[in-house]
């Protein structure tokens, strides 16, 4: 079964449309990425599939449930720079937020808000997840004593604690230096053998490195199967490709196959 499928999809905020015709599917264990200019409906496209805004049209699909019924099999990661670095917590708290455990109804309130005792088996979950992330050794410190590097590897095992089939992140490393940027993507590659990810990104270098599929996102959505056509950003020159040539690139093949494609039928 697919993890995520999507045929049809138009989503507008107001009269202009954001998404158009859309369709995209990920499998198990796939790493996509997702880039396309600012505005272009990358974020949208991500609410849309969390069930945080519904389609105009077309279907969205979740191992086989409308998005709404299946919240629990995704793990979300949010934006580097949506973290408040003042706010006095521990990378072990932040950790256990992600716990559904948590979020039961068993669990008081104020336990809820304030979730500071914990015991040995969601330690021990917290652990192993934050071991997954190579942080295990930072389970004490303050998140604001991170990097943004290590901060991102936390907010991934955060998002993991709850066992999703997919995870979802919007723009992860953004201000992240290059090589915390690396670790991250060797991190979501290697987290592919038991979950799917799906990441919007504009660190095209790195993503083409790791991704095994590629989509262009800016109202329609063109998929780009690197594992069938690589791409290699390196010029002869040893020059990187820029994002927008890139971009322009997988438009254009999108475009000729269509062309193509309308042609043979
Ligand atoms: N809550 C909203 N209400 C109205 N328009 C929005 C809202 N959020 C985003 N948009 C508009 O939808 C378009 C796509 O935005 P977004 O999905 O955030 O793009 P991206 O993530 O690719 O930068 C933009 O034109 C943006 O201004
Ligand atoms: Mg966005």
């Amino acid at each position: 079964m697919k993890v995520l499928e999507i045929e049809g999809l138009e989503f507008s905020y107001e009269r202009e449309a954001v998404l158009s015709d859309v369709a995209l599917e990920v499998d198990d264990g796939e790493f996509v990425a997702i880039i396309g200019p600012n505005g272009g409906g990358k974020s949208t496209l991500l609410k849309l599939i969390m069930g945080q805004l519904l389609p105009d049209r077309g279907t969205i699909r979740l191992l086989g449930k409308f998005p709404r019924e299946a919240r629990n099999e995704i793990g979300y990661v949010p934006q580097n720079t949506n973290v408040n670095l003042d706010f006095p917590i521990r990378v072990l708290d932040v950790v256990m937020m992600g716990n559904p455990r948590r979020h039961r109804e068993s669990v008081s309130w104020w336990e809820r808000l304030f979730p500071v005792r914990y015991n040995t088996a969601e330690k021990r979950c917290a652990y192993s997840t934050l071991e997954k992330v190579s942080m295990a050794e930072e389970l004490g410190r303050r998140i604001g004593e991170l990097s943004g590097g290590q901060r991102q590897r936390v907010m991934i095992a955060r998002a993991l604690c709850a066992h999703p089939r997919l995870l979802i992140l919007d723009e992860p490393t953004s201000s992240i230096d290059i090589d915390g940027q690396k670790k991250i993507y060797a991190l979501l590659k290697e987290l592919t053998g038991e979950l799917s990810v799906l990441v919007v990104s504009h660190d095209l270098s790195v993503v083409t490195e790791y991704a095994d599929k590629v989509v262009y996102v800016n109202r329609r959505a063109y998929t780009h199967d690197l594992r069938h056509n690589p791409i290699h950003l390196n010029t002869p020159e040893g020059e990187h490709f820029c994002e927008i040539e890139l971009m322009q690139m997988l438009a254009e093949q999108n475009c000729e196959c269509e062309l193509h494609g309308g042609k043979e039928s």
